[in-house]
């Protein structure tokens, strides 16, 4: 058994030409289960936990990890991730549900979410779940339904980074968070109005392979928490440094040096909270793609295959409507024969999806072996903002995904069929 890539030593195998995930053989998994189909490993969502967490323990022991669900809300992989200990961060009632019917309890759900309306903050107070604040009006709405007992804010650090614009989550051109003197008047308004426990909360974006911005950003936000501090009279229980930890898509990106950043960022956190005077907060991580990005692969089989005067073009049953990240996006997803892991890459191709848009490529310009029709392709990193972002666009049924460990699989989550398109859905008389 060799490893498919050095930069990758997950749950991928080589055995003799042919793809194997968490001792699966992906061949054998597309033929019991069709494609496309997202195939999850179990251990290595625990094995990414326990990393990041082991990781950040080393340097303070008061640490809690939310996982943030929107990167993969499949009930397995909450389960996964609940049974670790995690803790979760939710952006809307619905999510907060999904963790609460997994086993997560309210004290463990964090709820972060923007342009919040009042039917799902009276849910959210119903449910006794801790609030995030993202603006000074949902905290007004807040109060009024109901004094909550802990109360976050989200605070715009003034730096963001993402790998993509749409995904800088601070900074002047971002909706999400208070600018500093509304967070402090924040803080004041609900100390008055009886709030007793406070947190603190900050999201600089996603996909950052680069420790400085999450340093930088949390410099800012410790010296919000101690004008808070100073102005209210407010301590905190918890500073959430949010998520945005990137993985490697390409073979030549560096993956996070989690020792290093664990000591950058918590020793920045230890000099300021004892120079300001903050007490012993939780520090808290809110990752998402990083717990559950290189958990899965996403399994699609070859149709078609064109040569057109410019381009060749494998044509797949997965499309954008399956992984939208490439069209969304621009990313890079790296793409595997699965049978031919062996053969040399012989020629450029397209890899193009069903979906009736040109935009629908999973990957352009792309050296592989000589693909034929009938091949299995598998995509890579597919487990974060994957199926979580699929939809049934062309009225294509959702695909269905597996969890696969040590060599045995489970289905987690049916296809959908064709009845699936009509769900809910009448025709008006
Ligand atoms: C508030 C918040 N926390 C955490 C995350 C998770 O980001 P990532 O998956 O990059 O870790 C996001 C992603 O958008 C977010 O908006």
């Amino acid at each position: 058994m060799t490893p498919i890539q050095p930069w990758l030593n997950g749950p991928l195998e080589n055995r003799g030409g042919k793809l194997y995930f968490d001792g699966v053989s992906a061949e054998e998994l597309a033929e019991a289960f069709d494609t496309p189909l997202y195939v999850t490993s179990e251990s290595r969502i625990r094995d990414n936990y326990r990393n990041l967490h082991k990781a950040l323990t080393r340097n303070y022991e008061k640490i809690r990890v939310y996982y943030a669900a929107k990167a993969n809300s499949n009930l397995s992989v909450l389960k996964t991730l609940e049974t670790e200990g995690a803790y979760l961060d939710a952006v809307s009632p619905g999510e907060v549900f999904m963790a609460l019917t997994t086993g997560f309890t309210p004290e463990r759900i964090l709820f972060t979410g923007t342009s919040v309306r009042n039917d799902e903050l009276k849910f959210l107070a119903d449910s006794d779940i801790t609030v995030n604040a993202d603006s000074l009006s949902q905290l007004d709405r807040l109060l009024k339904i109901k004094v909550p007992e802990v109360l976050s804010v989200r605070v715009n650090p003034e730096i963001g980074a993402g790998h993509h614009d749409h995904c800088i989550t601070a900074g002047e051109n971002t909706k999400f968070g208070l600018w500093e003197s509304d967070a402090v008047n924040a803080y004041k308004k609900a100390k008055d109005s009886g709030v007793e426990r406070f947190g603190i909360h900050m999201h600089v974006g996603s996909g950052v392979l680069d420790v400085d911005p999450f340093v930088l950003a949390l410099d800012k936000l410790l010296s919000v928490a101690k004008r808070v501090h100073d102005e209210a009279g407010v301590s905190f229980e918890f500073v959430d440094m949010g998520g945005g930890i990137g993985v490697p898509y390409k073979p030549e990106d560096k993956p996070v040096d989690l020792v290093a950043f664990s000591e950058k960022v918590l020793s920045l956190f230890k000099n300021r909270v004892e120079e300001y005077d903050l007490g012993e907060p939780f520090f808290c991580v809110e990752p998402g793609r990083y717990l559950v990005c290189d958990a899965s692969i996403l399994l699609t089989r070859v149709n078609t295959v064109k040569v057109t005067p410019f381009k060749r073009f494998v044509g797949v049953d997965a499309g954008f409507n399956t992984l939208v990240r490439p069209t969304m996006y621009g990313s890079h997803h790296h793409v595997l024969v699965a049978s031919k892991l062996d053969s040399p890459e012989e020629e450029t191709y397209d890899v193009a999806g069903p979906v009736c848009e040109s935009g629908d490529l999973l990957a352009r310009d792309r050296r592989l072996p000589n693909v034929d029709e009938g091949d299995l392709l598998a995509v890579l990193n597919a487990g974060a903002y994957g199926y979580a972002m699929s939809s049934q666009y062309n009225a294509r049924p959702r695909a269905a995904e597996v969890m696969v460990k040590d060599g045995k699989c489970a289905v987690i989550r049916k296809r959908e069929t064709l009845d699936d398109l009509l769900s809910g859905q009448r025709v008006a008389e």
